[in-house]
């Protein structure tokens, strides 16, 4: 072996990982496993747990170790945009990345692929659906809130309406995000959905071992889009309150496939299909 192949593993076999605290519960090794099996392709997609503290570090010698890139999770998204050499308008929009990529000349590229993720997920699953046709209402101010309030703005949205039980962050959306930006009192969460098209829950509420999102659906509109980015369980008690009264609802499992198809592909060179086969690899 020349020392050339020997000091750059990444030319036969790519690494990627998913970099978080806590990482084990992450459904993402489960889902590029089920990718690199089906293409073929001789890499590896692990799960890294690492410290705040360490992360920079870690960063740095990734790529000596074979890494082509990562994704990064809680709590490192924020930190990962500001250790990043180049970063895309939309992760600086978000103020997060969630998508790593190691170039060959050293720079680390940052990308946040969340929002892209939300609105492909909603296409897919619900073709008809038109962000433009009406307000869209988001309960939640939080990281993830951010990406959808993001994407949807970007798609077309006209008037986004928010609601967070610390009202605050609401307020730093309309203050990031502008105009079109609308904040509720939490406590009025029932009433902003009077005339939306699109109503998000991107709160964590629902989710499994959580309380449950207890906000009164009277004023939601039969033909209202809803979609939840609570995937455990993946027919939450919010989706299947707003489906009884009539709306298409969109589970938010989707979301989680779609935002990881770009780094797949751009660390593997295949773009990957986003069928039933994903979904069941993700939750297996
Ligand atoms: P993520 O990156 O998943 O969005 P996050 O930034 O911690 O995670 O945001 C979690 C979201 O769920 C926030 O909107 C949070 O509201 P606060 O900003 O008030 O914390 C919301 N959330 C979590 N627990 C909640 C609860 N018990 N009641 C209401 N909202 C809750």
């Amino acid at each position: 072996m020349s020392d050339d192949e020997s000091t750059r593993p990444s030319r036969t076999i790519p690494l990627a990982g998913v970099i978080g605290m806590p990482v084990a519960h992450s459904r993402s090794p489960r889902l590029h496993g089920h990718w690199l099996a089906r293409y073929g392709i001789p890499g590896h997609y692990v799960p890294l747990h690492v410290l705040p503290e360490h992360l920079a570090e870690v960063l740095r010698i990734l790529p000596r170790a074979g890494f082509v890139g990562v994704n990064v999770t809680i709590p490192h998204k924020e930190a990962a945009l500001t250790l990043a050499d180049v970063v895309t308008d939309r992760a600086a929009l978000i103020g997060a990345a969630n998508t790593l990529i190691f170039r060959p000349d050293g720079k680390i590229h940052a990308d946040n692929t969340d929002g892209y993720g939300f609105i492909a997920n909603l296409r897919q699953n619900a073709p008809d659906w038109n962000p433009a046709i009406g307000p869209a209402a988001i309960l939640g101010a939080g990281g993830a809130a951010r990406a959808v309030v993001a994407s949807l703005l970007d798609s077309g949205v006209q008037e986004l309406r928010i609601t967070n039980r610390t009202r605050i962050r609401s307020e730093q959306i309309k203050a990031e995000f502008g105009a079109r930006i609308v904040v509720y009192d939490w406590a009025q969460a029932g009433n902003m959905l009077d005339g939306a098209a699109t109503v998000v829950n991107a709160t964590s509420l629902g989710m499994d071992g959580k309380q449950p999102l207890r906000v009164p659906l009277d004023a939601l509109d039969p033909d209202a889009l809803v979609t939840d980015l609570v995937y455990t369980p993946l027919d939450t008690p919010f989706l299947s309150e707003a489906r009884a009264r009539g709306c298409t609802t969109v589970d938010g499992l989707g979301m989680l496939l779609h935002q990881a198809a770009p780094g797949f592909e751009r660390w593997f060179g295949t773009r990957p299909e986003i069928d039933q086969a994903a979904r069941d690899a993700a939750l297996s």
